[in-house]
């Protein structure tokens, strides 16, 4: 029985690739079937907000079988062999932590930035999110907490470009106040050792000084879409999904 295995993996990878086009290199063992765009390229939201803003829990809402550290797809169709991902959430932070509990070469550098509420090169940061990108046959990726500072910017201007379209920023706007209660709150459960008042603080210095700048950049180029999450979480949830359906059905290929 097993041995009929690949040989029905590939009669079904033929009629989906005769259904779907191309198929990503990852389709076998993930049978992720990409999902076409208007243009043929990628597209981007990028999730921008301070520290504690509620970027993580809208954006895990819009995509409830990913996580964010970059083995998630939110898979619209879970029968047989096909998958289609509309779109995929992936987090910058969580893709780092994710890394540095690996045995890599980079652990000691993202460890130490995010204990000490500082960023961490984006050679490291970009390179996880592109491998991300990659394994997903996503249209549409939701990036939360990045492009965060100058740096951040300049490795993706240079590392993907083009290649994949920025549709928006979401910004969620919060009072600082409040993002700190919340960050104070999350910290007895969330084994984050950037949870702390000391660091919380220097987050949001880093926030104010070299994120603000970033936001202030893209509504010049007038892709910023402002959404006050210092509300209920549904009110919060409902505007944000508004938004992201609404360029999902500009972008993506029914
Ligand atoms: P971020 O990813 O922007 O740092 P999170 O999504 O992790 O923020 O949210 C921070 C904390 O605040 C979490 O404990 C979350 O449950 C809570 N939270 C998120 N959004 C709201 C909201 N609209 N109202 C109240 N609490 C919220
Ligand atoms: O977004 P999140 O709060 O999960 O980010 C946690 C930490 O990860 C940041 O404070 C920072 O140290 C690091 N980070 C980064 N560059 C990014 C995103 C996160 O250095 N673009
Ligand atoms: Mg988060």
């Amino acid at each position: 029985m097993s041995s009929l295995l690949p040989g029905a993996l590939a009669f079904a990878g033929t009629i989906l690739y005769a259904k779907y086009g191309a198929l990503s290199s990852t389709f076998l063992p993930s049978r992720v079937v990409p999902v076409k765009t208007v243009d043929g390229k990628k597209h981007v939201i990028f999730v921008l907000g301070g520290p504690g803003a509620g970027k993580g829990t809208v954006c895990s809402r819009l995509c409830p079988s990913g996580d964010g550290d970059g083995d998630g797809d939110c898979r619209k169709g879970r029968g047989g062999l096909t998958v289609r991902s509309t779109h995929a959430f992936f987090s910058a932070g969580d893709l780092l932590r994710a890394e540095r509990k690996r045995d890599s070469p980079c652990a000691r550098v993202i460890n130490d930035a995010i204990s000490s509420g500082s960023f961490v090169p984006a050679s490291i940061t970009l390179g996880l999110i592109k491998s991300a990108f990659e394994g997903s046959g996503a249209g549409v990726f939701l990036l939360d907490g990045f492009p965060r500072n100058e740096d951040n910017v300049g490795a993706w201007e240079e590392g993907v470009g083009g290649g994949v379209v920025v549709d928006l920023v979401l910004f969620l706007e919060c009072p600082e106040e409040t993002m700190l209660g919340r960050i104070m709150d999350r910290g007895r459960t969330s084994g984050r050792n950037d949870d702390t008042l000391e660091v919380a603080r220097k987050r949001f210095e880093n926030f104010r000084r070299e994120t603000m700048p970033i936001v202030n950049k893209y509504e010049k180029e007038g892709k910023v879409v402002r959404v006050r999450s210092d509300r209920p979480v549904d009110r919060v949830y409902d505007e944000v999904e508004e938004i992201v359906v609404k360029n999902m059905e500009r972008v993506i290929l029914a």
